[in-house]
């Protein structure tokens, strides 16, 4: 987690980080500085807060620089707080660095300088780390870079750092492993940051930066080596990204910009792909492995979150479609219990950043064990997209709010068009189900377009809710992973505890939870399942629940049985999660909204998880 942002150039770079800044918001935002040099001083500005407390805070100070490296931070090691906010200075004040990540080592290493007389400010691991750098530029009479590299090499966890040195006002140093680093390349200009999304307004020519690299940057020079100080060729890639798509359009909140966005995303994602008139699925990724693919004895899946519900919709489309056995894992437990791979097993990783640090370092051991990797990506460019053997990405521009929304659909629409690609290639679907289903899904677009014409139902149920303490959210088959996802959007961004759980499992310990006041979301489409969740409704209104139901345009029953009703287009039900997830994500949103949350930045969360 945490933003970073550098300038190094002939405009004042303050205002350009602080502006950087903002727009990493979405990774952390527990407290925020910068570091300048002015005429040989460094000077180090940094509040707990947001962004704007920041700015607040040195209106008025003399902040001209040409140089500047900044931070938001989510916090791991320390309180969020003044002191704990980066950049941090060495004891010898001369020098200033910020991190995104996670130093695992730090402790043994404090001790040692703490026998040497160093002193700490902060509780922070990075702390640790630059004093360390300091002790080996020190004692080894070195160059900074050479000091980083040494200090590095005997660095366990991951890093992103920007380093400033008083002396050297001409030159950022940057690093990075296990979490990532852009460098924009301007004329006579070089920006540094988490993601393009603070370089995109001044160039579209950026470097990814690799793990175990160390960046020289200048105004005019970038110079990048591994940690055995070979120079490495800096790879120019060009950004297929527009400003408007990271600004709000009109929008309150980038939140409900996104889950309006999602007809188009949805859209962009089959585009060119779903050939729905030749009923054709092109996906260059999965032609040149379909072998590898649908040959599977069986597929993982390792994902984490709002990903891990996309994945969990994959195994119900994976296995009835393809008839191959799926299995959906945490990434976090997964690379962690030393799971069975053989060479050829086929995982997909599902990841909206592709910089998470559990599936990351789940994919990376996998890969050492000969797996091939598929990813199924939103973020162009990132780690995970990289680490894949082959992948397709989801097409839904940068996803800001916190809360993922046009992600997962995104996501879903690319697993769907697998599964189906897939299916045909393998022949365990028939001619006739697979036209019916790519043109079922090719109609998804309008059909979320539907859903979001009239929200006014769910906003007044969002207000009749507002004050409720739980919630329970209920499905079954393809909404059972729906239930899960709406649970986790409500608790993210309206801090209402929610659980969900398949409809049919609640009487096996849930129902003990149900009274009058708690409110019962059920995802009650029309499927196969309709008429036992139907008898699940009546088992909560038998014990004065409040049922709110998800149901399919048309329906007469459930309007009889249910307190509120949220209607969504009849589709065909292996499609009905890319429908049925718009209602909820609506629903959270609106109720945070009266709750007077800040969803975009709900409190503790951060967009891109990059520490374990
Ligand atoms: O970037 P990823 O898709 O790998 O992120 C995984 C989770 O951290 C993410 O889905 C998280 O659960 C979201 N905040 C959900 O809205």
């Amino acid at each position: 987690m945490c933003g970073i942002v550098g300038y190094i150039g002939q405009k004042e770079a303050y205002p350009i980080v602080l502006k950087g800044l903002k727009r990493l918001e979405y990774r952390g935002y527990d407290s925020t500085g910068v570091a300048i040099i002015q005429e040989g001083n460094l000077q180090v500005h940094k509040k707990k807060g947001k962004v704007a407390e920041l700015e607040e805070a040195v209106v008025g100070k003399n902040m001209h620089s040409h140089i500047c490296i900044g931070h938001t931070r989510w916090a791991t090691h320390g309180e969020p707080s003044d002191r704990n906010a980066h950049p941090h200075l060495s004891n010898n004040g001369r020098l200033a660095m910020l991190h995104n990540g996670i130093i695992e080592n730090y402790a043994q290493i404090k001790k040692e300088l703490l026998s040497k007389g160093y002193t700490f400010k902060s509780d922070t691991d990075t702390e640790v780390l630059l004093n360390f750098i300091q002790d080996i530029q020190d004692n080894n009479k070195s160059t900074l870079e050479e000091a980083l590299r040494i200090a590095l090499k005997r660095i366990v966890g991951a890093y992103c750092i920007l380093l400033i040195d008083q002396d050297d006002p001409e030159t950022i140093i940057a690093a990075r492993k296990g979490s990532p680093l852009v460098i924009g390349i301007g004329k006579g200009e070089h920006f540094l940051a988490s993601d393009a999304s603070p370089i995109i307004e001044y160039t579209k020519e950026v470097v990814y930066v690799n793990d175990y690299e160390i960046a020289i940057v200048k105004a005019d020079e970038l110079i990048l080596k591994n940690l055995g100080n070979e120079k490495q060729t800096p790879f120019i890639q060009k950004l297929d990204m527009e400003l408007a798509a990271i600004e709000k359009g009109g929008y309150d909140h980038f939140m409900l910009k996104e889950i309006f966005e999602q007809p188009d995303t949805i859209f962009d994602c089959l585009r060119g792909r779903l050939l729905h008139d030749q009923h054709q699925i092109v996906m260059a990724g999965v032609d040149n492995h379909i072998d590898a693919l649908t040959n599977a004895s069986r597929i993982m899946i390792v994902a984490c979150g709002t990903s891990w519900h996309a994945g969990l919709v994959a195994e119900y489309m994976i296995e009835e479609l393809c008839r191959i056995p799926v299995e959906v894992e945490y990434a976090s437990e997964f690379r962690y219990r030393n799971p069975v791979i053989h060479p050829g097993d086929v995982i997909i990783a599902i990841s909206q950043s592709g910089e998470t640090a559990d599936t990351l370092v789940a994919l990376e051991s996998a890969k050492e064990k000969g797996a091939f990797i598929f990813g199924v990506v939103n973020a162009v460019g990132s780690s995970i997209a990289r680490l894949s053997h082959a992948g397709a990405y989801t097409h839904a521009g940068p996803e800001i709010g916190v809360a993922s929304t046009k992600a997962f659909t995104g996501q879903l629409a690319v697993l769907s068009m697998m599964a189906l690609k897939m299916a045909k290639a393998k022949g365990s679907i028939s001619d006739e189900r697979y036209v019916h289903l790519v043109n079922e899904l090719a109609s998804v677009p309008e059909k979320v377009k539907e859903i979001l014409t009239d929200t006014s139902k769910i906003e007044s149920i969002a207000q009749q809710y507002k004050g409720a303490s739980d919630f329970l959210y209920l499905g079954r088959g393809y909404n059972f992973p729906i239930a899960l996802e709406g649970a986790l959007k409500l608790k993210e961004i309206t801090y209402i505890h929610a659980e969900g759980y398949p409809a049919a499992e609640m009487k096996h310990g849930p129902i003990a939870l149900v009274d009058e006041n708690l409110p019962v979301v059920f995802v009650a489409t029309k499927d196969m399942y309709y008429e036992k969740v139907v008898s699940n409704i009546q088992e909560i209104k038998a014990r004065k629940g409040q049922v709110i139901a998800v149901a399919t345009v048309g329906d007469t029953v459930l309007p009889t049985m249910s307190d509120n009703i949220m209607f969504v287009p009849e589709i065909d039900e292996v499609f009905a999660p890319l429908l049925s997830v718009i209602p909820l994500q609506l629903l959270s949103y609106y109720v945070g909204i009266y709750k007077g949350i800040d969803v975009d930045k709900p409190r503790n969360l951060a967009k891109s998880v990059t520490v374990e």
